[in-house]
């Protein structure tokens, strides 16, 4: 395929500083290399640039950076929608999970525009389903899947209302393990699916995941994936802030990248949470590096392609 590559380097979107290392750390280790390495073309645009929005007054005291937030979505909406428009499949580097209110959004509208259904996929420990109102904490990166489904009040992030939501039907969420109150509330008010650990441990990551592919593959749909590095336990991935006993392991996230090449239905890549301070010899970026070259189809044997 041919592949972009674009950096997100916010980190105002979490509790603490370090994401804005990420493009950096996924360059370090090679990510266009290991692409390129599996016959792919793949060209770094290098990092984009927040918009500067001037004052924002938050609808809520409590909430962190939002304009600084506001600014990556207005910059990253853009480049998301024009990229969705070009021939090459894009891979956002980040930067903490704020980032995909502009991705996410971009991608929706570009989908809009062809007339295509735009499904999401969410890999993460959290449903990144709080409003700015249910915030509990204010960090803006356990807001953007709220946002991107059209859920009040955010009209401050692209200064005004959205241009296309993503329909919460078409959202999946694999590997939660830790959700809030109202934000619980939200997620079952809404037509998301959510898979828990539980449900991986009952079902194995193969049968859900597979059965939500068949759900885009029959609508014709495009696929944005958002992998966020609390997907994976902490174990074998410590390098984020927002760490969560019990995640994905090595073999799941494989198999889940695995059975995601196979299907030939992913558009779009987000990689998030990446805090490189807090890594261990760089082991938890080499980690994303495999995840991702396991999604563009390096594997043990070769295996007749499968459609869905
Ligand atoms: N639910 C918590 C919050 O809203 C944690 C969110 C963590 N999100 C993330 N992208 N790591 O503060
Ligand atoms: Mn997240
Ligand atoms: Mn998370
Ligand atoms: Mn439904």
């Amino acid at each position: 395929a041919n592949i972009v590559l674009l950096g997100a380097p916010i980190e105002a979107g979490a509790g603490r500083r370090g994401c804005a290392m990420g493009p950096a750390a996924y360059r370090t280790a090679g990510l266009a290399e290991d692409l390129r390495a599996l016959g792919h073309t793949v060209t770094d645009l290098g990092d984009a640039v927040p918009d500067d929005t001037g004052p924002i007054e938050a609808p809520f005291s409590h909430l962190k950076a939002l304009p600084t937030v506001a600014g990556w979505t207005r910059s990253l909406h853009r480049h998301a929608q024009d990229l969705a428009r070009g021939p090459a499949l894009p891979i956002y580097m980040g930067g903490d999970h704020a980032l995909s209110m502009g991705t996410v959004t971009g991608h929706a509208a570009a989908a809009a525009e062809l007339g295509r259904p735009q499904f999401v996929l969410w890999l993460d420990a959290h449903a990144d389903f709080n409003t700015l109102e249910s915030s509990p904490s204010g960090n803006l990166h356990g807001t953007p899947l709220a946002f991107a489904c059209g859920q009040e009040g955010f009209d401050s992030m692209l200064g005004g209302p959205l241009p296309a939501s993503i329909d919460p039907h078409n959202v999946c969420i694999i590997g939660l393990r830790s959700v809030d109150g109202v934000e619980r509330d939200l997620l079952r008010a809404s037509d998301v699916t959510a898979h828990d650990m539980r449900a991986i441990d009952e079902h194995g990551i193969a049968t859900l995941l597979k059965e939500f592919l068949n759900r885009v593959a029959a609508a014709n749909g495009l696929l944005h994936v958002s992998l966020d590095v609390d997907f994976i336990d902490p174990e074998i991935a410590p390098a984020v802030g927002t760490t969560v006993p019990g995640g994905a392991t090595f073999r799941e996230a494989h198999l889940a990248m695995e059975i995601l090449h196979d299907s030939g239905l992913v558009s779009s890549l987000d990689l998030v949470e990446l805090n490189p301070f807090l890594d261990i010899r760089g082991l938890t970026a080499r980690l994303m590096l495999d995840l991702t070259a396991s999604l563009f189809g390096r594997q043990v044997l070769d295996r007749p392609t499968r459609s869905y």
